[in-house]
């Protein structure tokens, strides 16, 4: 048991921790563990005091905190509250119910000057009791925490020692209002309305609502995650789309029990209903915090990257970015499309790492404008982070001045392009100790296959891909292994950094026909060839046993 000191006042507690805590994966932005992990006593504590000592600011400064509303979010907005009150931060911001969008947080921490913000959320995992819950903190940019900043809390939970509490009893989040804790100012406030405003000022409302209103019927599917009121408001209120458009819309502790992961094989009843049905013209889903999009159209699935590609090249239809784009950025893994669209516009196109930090720097910087990740990820400077809605309207908006169909807007653009074909391939749960080995024997033979056939061609460079920030210079290495070759085809692997079960093995496979070629293929026939090469040359199968992936996208 802990030792429980008094400090100052009989309010003021200071807990001893019987052994040092650590879980946190050094270099990542939070803290994503199973939800009965953080039930255990002092566990959400002991990150939060990390946070609340390492955090520059803190005391006096303005913090933002809520959540994706799954299970644990309301007591760890408590926890939280009273550890702020503690460190005597000067005011809380949070929201009605607890519920905060991921892309909303940002923005309230860019619009409050924050110091920085506490999202509750494992993002696109599983919620409820037998789900996960997870803790991330933003920066004052309203980006994910940097690797600098993550590593030293990092080392701080290696060594804390206790953590500062108040007794207090929980406040009520259930409308907006205002509270003190010792001396510190608490703020309950609607966690949907700033964030509409935003959207309002980026897109031009009236003309995306003449198309909802036009017959051109939409669905959206909320996964019963955060982003139902968001889309409730945004799309059925404000931009009278056809009531019950908005699927599952009201954010439940479990989701419901479904994953709240925007995918064909997650997102299904949703894909069913564009991909085999008729009666939608566009249907979209957000992942458990708002950040992630899937968009489809009748018959047609858009992968990521093409979308980044497509928002990219017809950013002038929205009026925040007619007058053009500062640059672009992808993450490695992302499919080139959008490099050829970055070229004909004559912008830059950077390839970063996977994960959103990584565009921060070159978000501050002024040096791109909108930037995503093959991750059902696509955002831009407006925020710090990538958001689901936002692609939504982007998309509707791009719709409205075309007055064509998703599938037609797609064919006009690989016709234009080119097309990349592009699937990922996720082999989840195995064993961390066959998926190290598999991995780094790859990663061993890599130099081995520079200059000889792979999948029919010739592969011209492979390595583990290693970043070097332009901003700041810092060098991020080990960030995937890249088999690239002649014609441009590339395959890579990755061990996921955000699973919590076991390892997660991705394998992205890409190859690019230009616009006299046939554009109209399977994605999985096209790859064959480098699906079965890598397979052989990473032994996936003899290794893990698993004659297929878990998820294809
Ligand atoms: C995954 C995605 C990555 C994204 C991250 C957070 O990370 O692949 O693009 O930034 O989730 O949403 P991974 O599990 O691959 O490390
Ligand atoms: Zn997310």
């Amino acid at each position: 048991m802990p030792f429980i000191e008094l400090s100052s006042d009989d309010t003021h507690f200071s807990v001893a921790l019987p052994t040092p805590f650590t879980d946190q994966k050094p270099g990542t932005s939070g803290l994503r563990k199973s939800t009965k992990k953080f039930q255990e006593p002092h566990y959400l504590e002991s990150f939060v005091e990390a946070i609340f000592q390492i955090l520059p600011g803190v005391q006096d400064g303005v913090l933002i905190v809520g959540g994706d509303g799954r299970f644990g979010n309301r007591n760890a907005i408590d926890v939280i509250l009273r550890m702020a009150a503690a460190h005597r931060v000067k005011k809380v911001i949070t929201t009605v119910d607890g519920i905060l969008s991921t892309p909303a947080a940002s923005h309230l921490i860019r619009t409050h000057k924050a110091v920085g913000g506490i999202i509750l959320s494992a993002s696109h995992n599983s919620g409820g009791l037998d789900g996960d819950f997870g803790v991330k903190l933003n920066g004052p940019n309203g980006g994910p925490a940097s690797e600098a900043l993550t590593n030293q809390i990092y080392s701080c939970t290696k060594t804390l020692e206790r953590y500062h509490i108040i007794k207090n009893d929980p406040i009520c989040l259930n409308e907006p209002g205002n509270f003190f804790i010792k001396s510190m100012y608490v703020e309950v406030i609607d966690g949907i309305d700033g964030y509409i405003d935003l959207m309002q000022q980026i897109f031009d409302f009236d003309r995306i609502s003449s198309l909802l209103t036009n017959d051109f019927l939409i669905a959206f599917d909320a996964l019963n995650a955060v982003t139902g009121p968001y889309a409730k408001k945004l799309l059925e209120e404000i931009l009278g789309s056809r009531p019950g458009t908005v699927r599952n819309g009201i954010p439940l502790e479990d989701f419901g029990g479904c994953h709240p992961d925007p995918n064909l094989t997650y997102a299904k009843d949703l894909a069913d209903l564009l991909l085999n049905g008729q009666e939608y013209s566009f249907g979209a889903a957000c992942d458990g915090d708002g950040d992630r999009n899937m968009i489809l159209g009748r018959n047609c699935f858009v992968n990521p990257s093409d979308s980044l590609a497509v928002l990219t090249a017809n950013s002038s239809c929205v009026p925040a970015y007619s007058e053009g784009l500062l640059g672009v950025a992808r993450s490695m893994p992302t499919s080139a499309a959008v490099d050829v669209v970055a070229k004909d516009l004559g912008i830059n196109c950077f390839e970063t790492p996977t994960g959103w930090k990584f565009f921060g720097n070159l978000l501050d910087s002024g040096q791109i404008t909108i930037c995503g990740e093959e991750s059902f990820g696509t955002g831009s400077n407006h925020i710090r982070e990538k958001d689901g809605l936002w692609a939504v309207l982007f998309w509707l908006q791009i719709l409205a001045e075309k007055k064509c169909s998703v599938k037609d807007l797609m064919m006009q653009h690989w016709s234009r392009f080119g097309r990349h074909y592009y699937s990922r391939h996720d082999y989840e749960s195995i064993s961390s100790e066959i998926a190290q080995d598999l991995y780094g024997n790859v990663e061993l033979r890599l130099p081995s296959l520079i200059g000889k056939p792979f999948a029919g061609q010739n592969v011209s460079h492979a390595d583990n891909f290693i970043y070097k920030d332009s901003v700041d210079s810092s060098i991020t290495t080990n960030q995937g292994l890249r088999i690239l070759l002649d014609d441009g085809s590339r395959v890579i692997m990755r061990l996921s950094g955000t699973g919590t079960q076991g390892a997660t093995l991705r394998v992205y496979l890409e190859s690019y026909v230009s616009s006299n070629n046939d554009l109209n293929q399977d994605p999985q026939i096209a790859l064959s060839q480098l699906i079965e090469s890598i397979d052989l040359f990473a032994e996936i199968t003899k290794r893990t046993g698993m004659t297929r992936p878990t998820v294809i996208t």
